[in-house]
């Protein structure tokens, strides 16, 4: 079979992990006997610059032509100061909602021979952390209402937070899914003391869930979520919520897990695309420097396989030579502990590359 990948490498450290990610798929190619293709796109800062616009036309008709999108990440100091619309970001976001990629999937695994890289206690850690972050992806305060104005006491801005009955009821729906797949807890974070978008978030999933006998449903606070993540990591299985929230908590949930620069996602939807991207953004303190992990790229390739492409073997190659690499005691600066082996962004690649 051959697959069509769109790449958008990006920004900062985009282009570094992405080229890593590439050597691994092709070893994948190779071994399996698939064909990859794949055709590079321009978005965010890098299309500002070739072509005035953080997603040219171009770029969108060839992830749409395409089998599945890798991204790297975009964004950086030197398009800080354009005007929202022009800024690298709203290229990101813009394919996210052109592509309907609606639901977010962030699973946050701690590897055990990562445990010197979590800031946890190991008590806290003793039972393991696997969380899946089911973020949506397509509404709420990044696709509202905003504006600047003349208020009482001059300018303002502001960003409203919105919510449809069907956009909760389609990311609930995919949330309780994944749960069936796992350990069958969905806990759903809100702010639903104070929010009325969130009140009917929270009655939403109640009904969703009503489908799903078989899962235990809880409801938590944003606010309480962020501490229990840090208390009680191992009481959270699937964590579906806004898309604001799933931002925040997924990076303090990569950094329970050792590193942001160890968590992929895939961004699902309803086109048949998906765009398959790390957590983490462009990196511009490290850019160049050969010190990015590029693990949550890679690892991201393995989702695109297995979602995209059925390919659960393939997939599952590359998570066992991840893990291959850390028992090896190979660590990227981010992951790094005493008494393990520093490696570059290109040697983690290739090594990774060698173990499948
Ligand atoms: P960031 O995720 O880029 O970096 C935060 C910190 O984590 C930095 O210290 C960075 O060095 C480190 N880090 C990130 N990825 C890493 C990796 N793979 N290996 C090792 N260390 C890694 O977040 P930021 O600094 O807040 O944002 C920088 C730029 O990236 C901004 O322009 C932001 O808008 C953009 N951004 C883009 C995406 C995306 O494209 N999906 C995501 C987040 C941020
Ligand atoms: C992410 C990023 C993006 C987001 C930004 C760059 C638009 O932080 O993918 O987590 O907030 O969704
Ligand atoms: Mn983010």
């Amino acid at each position: 079979m051959e697959y069509k990948i769109a790449v958008a490498a990006g920004d900062g450290i985009g282009p570094e992990i992405v080229e890593q990610a590439i050597s691994v798929l092709e070893r994948i190619g190779e071994k399996f006997g698939h064909k990859f293709t794949y055709e590079n796109v321009a978005v965010g800062g890098a299309a500002i610059d070739c072509c005035g616009d953080p997603l040219p036309e171009e770029s969108l008709e060839v992830c749409k032509r395409s089998d599945a999108v890798l991204l790297g990440a975009v964004g950086g100091p030197k398009w800080d100061s354009l005007e929202n619309a022009k800024r690298p970001e709203k290229g990101l976001l813009r394919l996210r909602q052109s592509l309907g990629l609606y639901a977010n999937i962030r699973p946050a695994v701690l590897y055990k021979e990562l445990a010197d890289a979590c800031p946890l206690k190991e008590s806290i850690i003793k039972d393991g952390i696997d969380i899946c972050v089911v973020r949506e992806l397509m509404g709420g305060i990044y696709f509202g209402e905003r504006g600047q104005r003349q208020g009482k006491y001059g300018a303002e801005a502001f960003d409203e937070e919105c919510y449809s009955e069907y956009e909760v009821e389609r990311i609930a729906r995919s949330a309780f899914e994944m749960a069936r797949k796992r350990r069958n807890k969905v806990t759903s974070v809100d702010k639903a003391n104070v929010l009325e978008s969130s009140r009917l978030w929270r009655r939403v999933v109640e009904k969703v869930a009503a489908e799903f006998p078989d899962i235990e449903l809880e409801h938590m606070y944003v606010d309480n979520a962020s501490m229990q993540l840090i208390k009680n990591p191992s009481g959270f299985d699937v964590l579906l919520t806004t898309n604001m929230f799933g931002d925040i908590l997924s990076d303090e949930a990569s950094m329970i897990t050792g590193s942001i620069g160890m968590l992929p996602s895939a961004s699902l939807g309803t086109e048949g695309v998906h765009m398959y991207e790390p957590i983490h953004g462009s990196a511009p303190d490290i850019a160049g420097t050969r010190k990015a992990n590029p693990i949550a790229t890679i690892l991201s390739c393995a989702m695109m396989l297995r979602s995209s492409f059925n390919l659960s073997d393939e997939a599952q190659a590359i998570e066992k030579a991840v893990e291959g690499v850390l028992e090896k005691g190979l660590r990227t600066p981010d992951i790094m502990s005493q008494g393990m082996t520093l490696v570059d962004t290109v040697q983690m690649g290739e090594e990774i590359a060698k173990l499948i």
